[in-house]
């Protein structure tokens, strides 16, 4: 009998088309806190204050000094080997490999992966919320908080906080990609926040083998072909090998 992780390799050997979904748990090793579970940053902050529209409405400091600090931990980051085989695994399928994330923070792009499908945003990005124009912003720490655009208003981060709709370009790419997908990798995320976490029954619907790689129990592992219990960094570059 073959060991699963083996018997995955060899699915994604000969698949035509992958999509990897991946979380924050996949940047747990590069040393930025995941959002759910033990250090999880729900844990000691409330969603409500720090990751909605209204939360930035009552108080835009507050929220921006949290993503200030944010993105202070994730300068100081490297991508991890679960970043890098996945870019690796982009370069050996091509385009028959599609990954989607629910991070913000850019690791991926950071280890070579070319075409991310990002699905909430981009914590490198700033949108104003009076002329709606977005741009690049890089600085750490913010010289000026809450920063402000030229045109005078309060820009915001720009990614999508809970109650807001997914991009909808990058939301069609993932819909697209998991109706196509022949193996369908649930990488380091939680699965428990909709509508990304839907997109694993939908790539099943049509046929898709479902793989989790995660440490914990995650409420996919029912639907899953494989359950690969382990560290991204540890358990997928044996996938692309
Ligand atoms: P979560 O914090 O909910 O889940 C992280 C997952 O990663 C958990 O299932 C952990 O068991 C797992 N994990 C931890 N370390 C790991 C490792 N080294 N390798 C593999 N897995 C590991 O993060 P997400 O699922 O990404 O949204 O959360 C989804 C969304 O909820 C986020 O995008 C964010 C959050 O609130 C918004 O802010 C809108």
């Amino acid at each position: 009998m073959t060991a699963p992780v083996d018997d995955l390799r060899a699915a994604i050997q000969r698949s035509r088309a992958i999509l990897a979904l991946t979380g924050a748990g996949i940047s747990a090793e590069s040393g930025i806190p995941t959002f759910r579970g033990p250090g999880g940053l729900w844990r000691s902050y409330s969603p409500e204050q720090l990751a909605t529209p209204d939360a930035f409405a009552r108080d835009p400091l507050l929220v921006w000094t949290w993503y200030d600090w944010r993105r202070g931990i994730i300068r100081g980051a490297e991508p991890n080997p679960g970043h890098r085989a996945l870019a690796e695994l982009e370069k050996l399928k091509g385009a028959g490999f599609t990954l989607v994330t629910q991070n913000v923070d850019g690791l991926h792009e950071r280890a070579g992966s070319r075409r991310v499908v990002k699905l909430h945003g981009d914590i490198w990005k700033v949108r104003c919320t009076g002329c709606g124009a977005s741009s690049v912003n890089d600085e750490v720490p913010l010289p000026e908080l809450p920063p402000r655009c030229s045109c005078g208003a309060l820009l915001r981060p720009g990614v999508v906080w809970f109650g807001e709709s997914l991009p909808e370009d990058e939301w069609e790419r993932a819909v697209e990609a998991s109706r196509g997908a022949e193996v369908f990798l649930v990488a380091g995320t939680s699965a428990a926040v909709y509508p990304a976490a839907g997109l694993a029954a939908l790539a099943r619907a049509r046929g898709a083998k479902i793989a989790v790689v995660n440490p914990e129990d995650t409420p996919l592992d029912g639907l899953a072909d494989w359950v690969l219990r382990g560290l991204a960094g540890e358990v997928l570059p044996r996938l692309a090998g």
